[in-house]
This record gives structure tokens, C-alpha cells and sequence, in this order.
């Protein structure tokens, strides 16, 4: 069986687990229906998700030979605590709309979201103990440096001078490490400890450019399913941003007042954006993109000619490719 066809087959059954992960807990027969878990199924099962990190999994796997049973599991605690992480980021930033749909906190309100993020990433983490205690420990340690790198992201609301370092570190904290442990986690289950280091360098490198290639399509309007300009918005540092603010002094007395009221409305948010792009900032960053996909690749050494390595290699350089087409569509 070629690799594409068993990719969507394990993602086939990571999708069966994850709905048997997010069934209703067990209230008793006078109570129908678990409020948390509905609310966790309409974000996670109602489509619209990329499911990357388990995509990310099965090719670490396989370029260490992991069985599939155990790279199911890890597959599916990548993603719900992904997806954990977006329940409590949408509460974080008023997101309001996400995979095309309303988001939880929309829908539910603040508790439900908060909550339900809490009850699927202690209920993933349970399932991890049970898989392999390695795993679990290091997802915990992944799941405080998302945490923190959170409220980092917080901290730097509507800081205009943002070094780019602490800019990198928030990424590498929301998504690399989270990605680095899609490595990780096939590594430690291989008991191949080189895989282990280069794999989670792989991932964090991965997951900043991943992170670079959201803030530069918030920018230009191309994410399917989410609204444009959400962290002009929010008032939320993005690389683009950062680069065109350090250009366009004009640009940071309009951002500056903008931020001042409590809301942008939709045509200041697009004089901003085109403001933005024209300062060359999104180039810059299609610039700083690349060159953590390079640092990836050299991290990934000689697994990036093996099976799976070269996949992963190739989806590094996809991103890459899919993200400079929007930018040379979008930018003239
Ligand atoms: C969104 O992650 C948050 C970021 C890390 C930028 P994804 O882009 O993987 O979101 P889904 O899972 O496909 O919705
Ligand atoms: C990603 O940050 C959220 C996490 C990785 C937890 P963003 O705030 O940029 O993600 P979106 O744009 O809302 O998907
Ligand atoms: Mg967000
Ligand atoms: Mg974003």
C-alpha cells in the first residue's frame, strides 16, 4: 500500500477515536447529554479542521518505524490537545467564528469553553498515562510551555516594539512545541533518542513557521473559516505587524490610535492592513517563514531522505510554497 493511502486510512481511525474519546460522560440515565462534550464535539467533529498533528505523528512514525496502534493514540492526543488549546484561545482573544462555525465561547459562553478545554486535556492526558508514561510527562511539560507562552502573548497586547526574540518565543510556545512533540512522541516510542532531539527541532522550527505563515494570512485574508484581521483586533502582536511598525512611523500613529478606542471598525482594520502590506513586512515575513522551514530541515538531517522524512520534508516545503503563492496572488 503506498503512504498516501495509509496516511488517510490511520487518519480514518484517529478521526473513530477521537469521536470515542468525546462521548458523553456518564451522568446517569435521568441526565442526557454532557454540556462539555457537546460543546468540545462542535468544535473538534464538526469539520473544518486540518488534523496536522496527527498527520505530523504518522510521519515521525513511520520514519522510525512506530506501529500504528500506538501512533493512533498519540495522534489522537495531539490533537485534542490542540484542540484544547483552541477552546481556551478563542476564549483568550473573543474569537468569534473558527472552521467556519461559531466558536464554543460563542455559542456556549466563556465557562462552557474554559471548562471543556480543562475536561479534554486532563481526560487526554489520563489516556496518555495509560500509553506510556514517557509521553505523558512530556506532554505536560508541552502543555505548561503553551500555557505560558499564552500569557506571554497577553502580556504583549498592544506592544508596538515587540522584540522579535519574545515574538519567536510565544510562537515556538504555542504551536512549536506542540508539534515538536508530534516528534518527540514517536521518537520516545521507537526508544531512538537522536530521533527524539532532532525530531522535536524539526517540529518547534516547523510550528514558528507554521505560526508565521497564520499571522501573515490573518493579514492578507486568506484562512478559510476564520475572520481577517483577528489579531488587529485583538491588538495582538504579529510578525507583519512588527516589521511594518518598525518601517512606517506613520502607520504606528495610526495603529496607535486605533487602539485607543475599543473597537476597530472594518474599514480602519483594512487601511491598517493595507498599510501593513505596504511596507514590504509581509514579504519580510514570507522571508523569516523560509528561514525556519530551512532551519527545520536541517534539524531533521539525515532522517529528511528516509520514509517519512521526506514527507515531512516535503509538507515543510508545501507550507512554504502554499503561503508564497497567497503572498504573490495578494501582494503586487
Ligand atoms: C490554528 O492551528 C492555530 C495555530 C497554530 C496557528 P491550525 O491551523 O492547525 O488549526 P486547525 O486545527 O486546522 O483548525
Ligand atoms: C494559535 O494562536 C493558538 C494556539 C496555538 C493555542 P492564534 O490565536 O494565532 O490562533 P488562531 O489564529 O486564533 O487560530
Ligand atoms: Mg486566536
Ligand atoms: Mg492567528
Amino acid at each position: 500500500m503506498d503512504l498516501a493511502r495509509e496516511l488517510s486510512e490511520f487518519l480514518g481511525v484517529v478521526e473513530q477515536r477521537i469521536g470515542a474519546a468525546l462521548v458523553d460522560g456518564d451522568a446517569g440515565p435521568e441526565v442526557k447529554g454532557d454540556t462539555l462534550m457537546e460543546a468540545a464535539r462542535h468544535l473538534v467533529m464538526g469539520g473544518g479542521g486540518k488534523r496536522a498533528r496527527p498527520m505530523l505523528v504518522r510521519l515521525f512514525g513511520d520514519a522510525v518505524g512506530v506501529p500504528t496502534e500506538q501512533l493512533v493514540e498519540a495522534g489522537v492526543a495531539a490533537e485534542l490537545i490542540h484542540s484544547a488549546s483552541l477552546l481556551h484561545d478563542d476564549v483568550v482573544d473573543g474569537g468569534m467564528f473558527r472552521r467556519g462555525r461559531p466558536t464554543v465561547n460563542a455559542r456556549w459562553g466563556n465557562i462552557v469553553a474554559v471548562m471543556s478545554g480543562d475536561l479534554i486535556l486532563s481526560t487526554t492526558l489520563l489516556r496518555l498515562v495509560q500509553l506510556d508514561a514517557r509521553l505523558a510527562e512530556s506532554a505536560m511539560s508541552v502543555v505548561a510551555e503553551m500555557t505560558r507562552a499564552a500569557i506571554a502573548e497577553v502580556e504583549a497586547r498592544g506592544v508596538m516594539d515587540l522584540p522579535m526574540p519574545r515574538l519567536r518565543y510565544i510562537a515556538e510556545g504555542k504551536t512549536g512545541s506542540l508539534f515538536g512533540w508530534c516528534g518527540r512522541a514517536a521518537a520516545l516510542l521507537a526508544n531512538n533518542p537522536e530521533a527524539v532531539k532532532r525530531f522535536d527541532g524539526f517540529g518547534r522550527h516547523l510550528g514558528v513557521a507554521f505560526q508565521i505563515a497564520d499571522d501573515i494570512r490573518d493579514i492578507l485574508g486568506t484562512d478559510v473559516g476564520k475572520p481577517q484581521y483577528a489579531d488587529l483586533h485583538s491588538r495582538t502582536p504579529s510578525m507583519p505587524m512588527l516589521l511594518a511598525l518598525a518601517k512606517d512611523e506613520g502607520l504606528r500613529r495610526k495603529l496607535r490610535d486605533a487602539w485607543a478606542f475599543s473597537s476597530i471598525s472594518p474599514e480602519r482594520a483594512q487601511e491598517l492592513g493595507a498599510g501593513i502590506i505596504a511596507t514590504g513586512a509581509v514579504d519580510q515575513s514570507l522571508e523569516w517563514m523560509n528561514t525556519e522551514i530551512e532551519a527545520a530541515l536541517e534539524q531533521l538531517g539525515p532522517f529528511s531522505s528516509g520514509v517519512g522524512g521526506q514527507e515531512l520534508a516535503g509538507w515543510a516545503r508545501k507550507l512554504s510554497d502554499g503561503i508564497t503563492a497567497q503572498v504573490r496572488s495578494k501582494v503586487a
